[in-house]
C-alpha cells in the first residue's frame, strides 16, 4: 500500500484517495493547534489535517468526507499513531454531519479547487472556477466556529484570491493570507481567517 511520511509518522493511502501534496503540506505547515482545542476536519482524505491536529495536542477532532474509503484511510492512519481515542468520522458533503450547533475552536479544509469543466474527481474538481465547493465552504463555515475560533483553508491563485476575501469580508472578517508558495503556473495559498466575536 502506498505510504507518505508527514512529521516522520507514516501514513497509508488507500486507492482513490487523495494523496497527500504540496498542497496538503502548505496547509499542515500552517495550522496552529493549541492543546485541548476541538477541530473539524473537512475533506480529510487520508486524514492528514487531522492528524496535524492531533499532534498538536487537539483534544477532539471531527473528521468528514464524501468519500467513504477517505474516512477509513483516515481512520487507520489516526488507529496507527494511536490518536484513535480523540476522532471521530462522519461522512457528508461539507457541514451535513454535524449538528446545527456543533462548533469547533479550528476548522481546516484543503478542498477540490482544481479548475475542471466537469466534476470527475472529487478530491480534485472544483468546477470551471475551480470555487464551486470552496464557495459553499466559504459561505458555511462561521456557524460553526467558536467565537475566538480560527479558520484554515487552502486554494490556488487561480481560483481568485481576491474572491475569497470579498466573500470573508462580507460577513465580517478580516482575512489574511499566512502562506503563498508559487509552483509552475500558480501560486498555493494558505488563509487564515479569526473569528473575534
Ligand atoms: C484535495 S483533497 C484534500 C485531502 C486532505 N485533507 C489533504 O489535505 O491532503 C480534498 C478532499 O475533500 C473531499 N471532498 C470533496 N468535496 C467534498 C465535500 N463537498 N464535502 C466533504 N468532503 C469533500 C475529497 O473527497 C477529498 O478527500
Amino acid at each position: 500500500m502506498p505510504s507518505i511520511f508527514f512529521k516522520e509518522s507514516k501514513l497509508f493511502v488507500l486507492p482513490k484517495v487523495y494523496e497527500p501534496s504540496d498542497d496538503s503540506f502548505l496547509l499542515a505547515e500552517n495550522v496552529k493547534v493549541k492543546e485541548k482545542e476541538s477541530v473539524f476536519d473537512l475533506g480529510t482524505g487520508s486524514g492528514i489535517q487531522g492528524i496535524n491536529a492531533a499532534m498538536q495536542k487537539a483534544e477532539k477532532v471531527v473528521s468528514t468526507d464524501v468519500n467513504e474509503t477517505a474516512l477509513l484511510n483516515a481512520e487507520k492512519n489516526a488507529k496507527a499513531l494511536g490518536f484513535e481515542k480523540i476522532f471521530e468520522f462522519r461522512k457528508g458533503n461539507l457541514f451535513d454531519c454535524l449538528k446545527k450547533e456543533e462548533k469547533f475552536d479550528v476548522i481546516v479544509f484543503n478542498p477540490p479547487y482544481v479548475i475542471s469543466e466537469e466534476k470527475k474527481y472529487k478530491d480534485l474538481d472544483g468546477g470551471v472556477r475551480g470555487r464551486e465547493v470552496l464557495d459553499e465552504f466559504l459561505k458555511g463555515f462561521a456557524k460553526h466556529l467558536k467565537k475566538g475560533g480560527k479558520c484554515f483553508f487552502l486554494q490556488t491563485s487561480l481560483n481568485g484570491e481576491e474572491e475569497s476575501v470579498k466573500l470573508l469580508e462580507e460577513q465580517g472578517f478580516e482575512a489574511k493570507v499566512v502562506a503563498r508558495k508559487r509552483l509552475f503556473f500558480e501560486e498555493l495559498l494558505v488563509f487564515r481567517v479569526l473569528k473575534a466575536i
